[in-house]
């Protein structure tokens, strides 16, 4: 069967969150995301916990920043320490080309680190517009709780404690990405994020009724077609490396279209800098070898935003070469 022909979402799943707190809800939803892992590294949640009337308000408060005249959105432009506002359009002859966010046309997005036990951590977050503060914070927090809840999920589907996952990545930073593909007008490229995986541990993404994401799924690009207040969840190169490539990080893109406007909310739950990324020890034996090197998550980082995101050239660097 073609491809377009495939049932509603091209077979990545949607699952349930509903029961996770009960004892066969939790074994069921463990069962599906070790298959969704490993099958496509992505997936859709529903009953995800994260309160929809708090989505609609995270996600004005993005729209009203994004609609605001660019020389308002340059005061918030992206410093040196990859956070703030970044447009393509601003940076012709700068550093900031570097940033490794391969966003590209006419997007734009708006990233900030709003969890984090980093001492300098209050002077980060002042920097976010007064008025989205409030909301992300609020936001942040529950997508995070719904993060280790899946986490959770995910560390039972490997055969591990509920707790293995999230204490390998010791004290997290959670990191929103706003994406902004406006409406694509005539003579203008359309907005898009060119082809990456993702560095964290797992990744919650949220764009709503809008299409535009599509993933790579043996060597075809597969559309992530949307699912109504659900969000979509992906295994980040850290997971995958923490997983000896059992749960597979997998390349995605997307692009905005001339009907809609697309925002997505991107939520990076990222392992603190100074854990150690490599294959848990209980996964390996003799017939499971190491597939993955060690590094700190912190210069897995740099050595990432020092080249620029290339399709998964990057965690396939850090692979043990058989
Ligand atoms: C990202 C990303 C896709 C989208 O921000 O890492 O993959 O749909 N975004 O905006
Ligand atoms: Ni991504």
């Amino acid at each position: 069967m073609a491809v377009d022909d495939m049932s509603s979402d091209n077979g990545i799943a949607v699952i349930d969150l509903a029961d996770i707190d009960s004892g066969p809800g939790f074994k069921r939803i463990c069962e599906e995301v070790a298959k969704a892992c490993e099958e496509w590294g992505f997936f859709h949640i529903i009953n995800h916990g994260v309160d929809m009337s708090l989505i609609r308000r995270t996600q004005k408060a993005y729209k009203d920043f994004f609609h605001l005249p660019k020389e308002e959105k340059k005061k918030y432009a992206m410093t040196k320490v990859y956070q703030g506002w970044y447009s393509p359009e601003l940076y012709d002859d700068s550093d900031v080309k570097k940033f490794p966010l391969n966003i590209g046309n006419t997007s734009e997005c708006l990233y900030y680190i709003v969890l984090s036990d980093n001492p300098n951590h209050e002077t980060v977050f002042s920097l976010i517009p007064p008025d989205l503060r409030p909301t992300l914070l609020e936001f942040t927090k529950e997508v995070a709780a719904a993060q280790e809840r899946v986490l959770a999920a995910m560390s039972v589907a490997l055969g591990l404690d509920a707790a293995a996952l999230q204490k390998r990545c010791e004290s997290i930073d959670v990191g929103i990405r706003a994406n902004y593909y406006p409406l694509q007008t005539e003579g203008k490229a359309v907005g898009e994020i060119l082809p990456h995986s993702d560095l964290p541990a797992i990744v919650f993404l949220f764009s709503d009724t809008v299409p535009g994401l599509e993933i790579r799924n043996d060597g075809r690009w597969v559309p992530v077609k949307p699912v109504p207040d659900a969000f979509v969840v992906n295994v980040g190169d850290s997971l995958e490396m923490m997983s000896n490539g059992r749960f597979r990080s997998v390349e995605h893109r997307a692009t905005g279209n001339e009907t809609e406007e697309r925002m997505s909310l991107v939520s990076f739950y990222m392992p603190a800098k100074a854990a150690t990324i490599d294959p848990i020890q209980e996964l390996l034996d003799e017939s499971h070898p190491p597939q993955y090197g060690s590094a700190k998550y912190g210069d897995m980082l740099s050595a990432l935003i020092s080249q620029r995101l290339n399709g998964k050239a990057f965690v396939n660097s850090l692979k043990i070469k058989s």
